[in-house]
C-alpha cells in the first residue's frame, strides 16, 4: 500500500521516479507525488488520480534535479485529493518527506505540534512526520529522522530529503517494506524491486527500525541509537522482462498464462523424477519435528486464505494431522491456543501483509513453530519465521493474484507430500507416484489454457448482463469457488458469493432464478454425484447454470446450459486445473465491462496497514 521511490545520482531525477512509480503504482493508485533538490532548492508536483496525471503535470511544469523522492498513494487518512497527496512537506518548505504506513499516534502528535504553531495543510498522518522532523532539524538530518521515528507508533517506511543536506537522502522503516539499491554511480531507495530494477539488481532489504544515510556513491545503515549496522547485499535473479507485459493487454492475462512457469518454479529442484525424495530442507522441519506437530494452524488473507482452506484439504487428507485455517485478520483478536506442538504456517504473496505478519509475531509469542509460504524473498514475514518455503512465482503485479495462488498451491502439495511422508501415510512408491503426477501439473494447466480460453472469452460476453452470481464446489474445490467469486467481485465489479454446494439448500437456494447465474465446479470426485444433484436442484428452479467439468461427462449438459470441459485428474490436484476458468472469466469479464484490470478501484496490492 503506497509506493515510495527515491534516487540520488549522476543522471536527472525525475524520469528515474516516474519509471520507479510506474512499477509501484500497483501498490496505490489515488494521487501521485514527486519532489527533487535543484542547487539547494526543493520543488515539488502532486497530481490527484493515477500516475498519468502527473506525468502530464510534469511536462507542462517540469523539474529537474540529481536527487528526489517520489510516492504513489492508496489513501488511508484523507481522501485522495492534491493537499492529502506525498510528498509533505515541512512549513518553511525546506524538508519534504514521503510515508508508506500508518502513525497510529498522530492525533497526538498533530494536536501537540500545532500548539507549538506548525501549520497542518492536510488530513494525512504523514504531514506530523514532516513537521517533527522540522522540530528535531539542528543542522543534522540523521538525528532529526531519528528523533522523529522515537515518537512515532505505528507502521511507516518513510524517504526524507532536506534542501539544506542536498548530498543524502535518508530512509527508516518498522512494519512496512523498504528496501536501497546500489547502482553505478546512483543509489535507490524503494517500497519493491521491481521499481529499481532496470538500474540495479543489487538490494539491501532494510530491516525494521533500521535508518539509512544514502548518497551518491555510500550507503551506510544505522540503528535506532544511531549505531552503525552491517548490511548484506542480496542480488535478484529475476529480471525486467520478468515484470514486463510481454505482449499481453494485461498483467492479469500474462500472469494466469506464466502459471505452468510459475507452478514450475515452485516444484523445481525440491523434487526429482523416480526419486522418493523431496528436497525441503527450507521448511526447517525435520522428520522428527514433523512427528512433534499436533495441529497446523494457516494463517493468510484473501486469495492466500483461500489457497489456505485448500491446504486444509490437501494437508489433513493427506498427513492425517488437524488443521484450521484463520483469516489473518481475525487470528490474533481471537486469542488462539497455541503451543510449540503447533505448527503455524502464514501463506502471502508480498510477505508484508499487515494482517499476517501480526498473526506470525502471535504464533511466535506463544511458542508455535512457524512457516511462511511467501513470494517476495527478504520481505517482512520471512524474516519472523522459523522456515520459509519460497513459492518462486516471480514478480506479480496485477491486484488481482493469479500465478501467485497457483504457486502456493504446489507449495502446499509439496508440503502435503512431506509431511505425509514424514508421518507414514505415504510410502516410498506411492511418493514416487504422486510426484510423478505433480510434474505432470505444469502441462496440463497450459494445454486447458489454451483449450478454455476461447470458450470463455464466449461465455464472458454473456455475463454481462448480470448482477449476480453464485459459485458452487464441495470439498477440495470449495475454495476455489470462493476464490473464483472473489476474482470476479474485484475485477468486473459484479457481486458474486462462493457457497459449498450442499450449503445451498440452506438458505442461497432463495436467490435462484433466471437472473442468478450459477458457476459450478463439477470435476469428478468423490462428491460428484452429491453436487450433481445440487445442481438438478437448481436446474428445477430455472437457474442458469455454467458448470465446470471432467472431459467425457456427457451426462452434466443436462443441467447445465454451458460446459467447460478440463481435463481428467485426481481430485487432490483439480484446484489448479479448476481455477484457470474462474481467473479467465473474470477477466474477461471485467474486460468486456471496460474495466481497469490491473489496478481495479479501491484496491492496492500489498495491505501493509491494518
Ligand atoms: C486478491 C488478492 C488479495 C491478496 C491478499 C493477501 O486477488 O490479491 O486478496 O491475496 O491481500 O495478500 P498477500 O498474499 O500479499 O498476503
Amino acid at each position: 500500500m503506497c509506493g515510495i521511490i527515491g534516487y540520488i545520482g549522476a543522471e536527472d531525477a525525475v524520469d528515474i521516479l516516474i519509471e520507479g512509480l510506474q512499477r509501484l503504482e500497483y501498490r496505490g493508485y489515488d494521487s501521485a507525488g514527486v519532489a527533487v533538490c535543484h542547487q539547494g532548492e526543493l520543488a515539488l508536483r502532486r497530481e490527484v488520480g493515477k500516475l498519468n496525471n502527473l506525468i502530464k503535470r510534469l511536462a507542462k511544469e517540469p523539474l529537474s534535479g540529481q536527487m528526489g523522492i517520489g510516492h504513489t498513494r492508496w489513501a488511508t487518512h484523507g481522501r485522495p485529493t492534491e493537499f492529502n497527496a506525498h510528498p509533505h512537506t515541512d512549513n518553511a518548505n525546506e524538508l519534504v518527506v514521503v510515508h508508506n504506513g500508518i502513525i497510529e499516534n498522530y492525533l497526538n502528535l498533530k494536536t501537540r505540534l500545532q500548539a507549538e504553531g506548525y501549520h497542518f495543510v492536510s488530513e494525512t498522518d504523514t504531514e506530523v512526520i514532516a513537521h517533527l522532523i522540522k522540530s528535531h532539524f539542528k543542522g543534522d538530518l540523521k538525528a532529526a529522522v531519528l528523533a522523529t521515528i522515537a515518537e512515532l507508533e505505528g507502521a511507516y517506511a518513510i524517504c526524507v530529503m532536506h534542501a539544506a543536506e542536498p548530498n543524502y537522502l535518508v530512509a527508516a522503516k518498522k512494519n512496512s517494506p523498504l528496501l536501497l539499491g546500489t547502482g553505478q554511480d546512483a543509489n535507490f531507495i524503494a517500497s519493491d524491486v521491481p521499481a529499481i530494477l532496470r538500474h540495479t539488481r543489487d538490494i539491501i532489504y532494510l530491516e525494521d527500525e533500521q535508518l539509512a544515510v544514502v548518497s551518491q556513491h555510500q550507503i551506510e545503515v544505522f540503528d535506532l541509537q544511531g549505531q552503525p549496522q552491517d548490511y548484506e547485499v542480496s542480488h535478484i535473479d529475476w529480471n525486467m522482462v520478468a515484470a514486463e507485459k510481454m505482449g499481453f493487454d494485461h498483467f492479469m492475462l500474462k500472469e494466469i498464462h506464466e502459471q505452468p512457469t510459475a507452478f514450475g518454479q515452485t516444484l523445481a529442484g525440491r523434487v526429482s523424477e523416480g526419486e522418493q525424495k523431496l528436497y525441503l530442507d527450507e521448511l526447517n522441519l525435520s522428520p522428527e519435528a514433523v512427528k512433534d506437530i499436533r495441529r497446523i494452524c494457516i494463517v493468510a488473507c484473501g486469495t492466500a486464505y483461500y489457497a489456505g482452506l485448500v491446504g486444509k484439504y490437501l494437508l489433513e487428507d493427506g498427513a492425517r494431522i488437524p488443521v484450521e485455517v484463520d483469516l489473518a485478520s481475525e487470528f490474533r483478536y481471537r486469542r488462539p491456543i497455541l503451543d510449540r506442538h503447533t505448527l503455524v504456517i502464514a501463506i502471502s504473496q508480498s510477505g508484508e501483509t499487515a494482517d499476517t505478519l501480526a498473526a506470525i509475531q502471535e504464533a511466535k509469542a506463544q511458542g508455535a513453530k512457524t512457516l511462511g509460504i511467501i513470494n517476495v524473498k527478504g520481505s517482512a514475514i520471512t524474516r519472523q519465521v522459523d522456515g520459509v518455503l519460497y513459492i518462486h512465482a516471480g514478480p506479480e503485479i496485477s491486484v488481482a493474484s493469479t500465478k501467485a495462488f497457483m504457486a502456493m498451491l504446489g507449495a502446499l502439495q509439496l508440503l502435503r507430500l512431506y509431511l505425509a511422508h514424514h508421518c507414514a501415510q505415504l510410502n516410498n512408491t506411492e511418493l514416487v507416484a504422486a510426484i510423478r503426477e505433480l510434474r505432470t501439473v505444469p502441462r496440463l494447466i497450459e494445454e486447458t489454457l489454451q483449450k478454455i480460453e476461447p470458450q470463455i472469452q464466449e461465455i464472458s460476453t454473456q455475463l454481462l448482463r448480470y448482477h449476480h452470481c453464485l459459485y458452487l464446489g464441495r470439498g477440495v474445490n470449495f475454495p476455489i469457488a470462493l476464490e473464483g467469486a472473489l476474482k470476479l467481485k474485484e475485477v468486473s465489479y459484479i457481486h458474486a458469493e462462493g457457497y459449498a454446494a450442499g450449503e445451498l439448500k440452506h438458505g442461497p437456494i432463495a436467490l435462484v432464478d433466471p437472473l442468478m447465474p450459477i458457476i459450478a465446479l463439477a470435476t469428478a470426485s468423490d462428491t460428484y454425484e452429491k453436487l450433481f444433484s445440487n445442481l438438478e436442484e437448481v436446474k428445477a428452479r430455472d437457474g442458469k447454470i455454467i458448470a465446470v467439468a471432467t472431459e467425457g461427462n456427457e451426462s452434466i449438459a443436462k443441467v447445465a446450459e454451458e460446459v467447460i470441459y478440463v481435463p481428467a485428474v485426481p481430485e487432490w490436484l483439480s484446484p489448479m486445473i479448476n481455477v484457470l476458468p474462474m481467473q479467465l472469466l473474470a477477466y474477461y469479464v471485467a474486460l468486456r465491462r471496460g474495466f481497469d484490470v490491473d489496478q481495479p478501484r479501491n484496491l492496492a496490492k500489498s495491505v501493509t496497514v491494518e
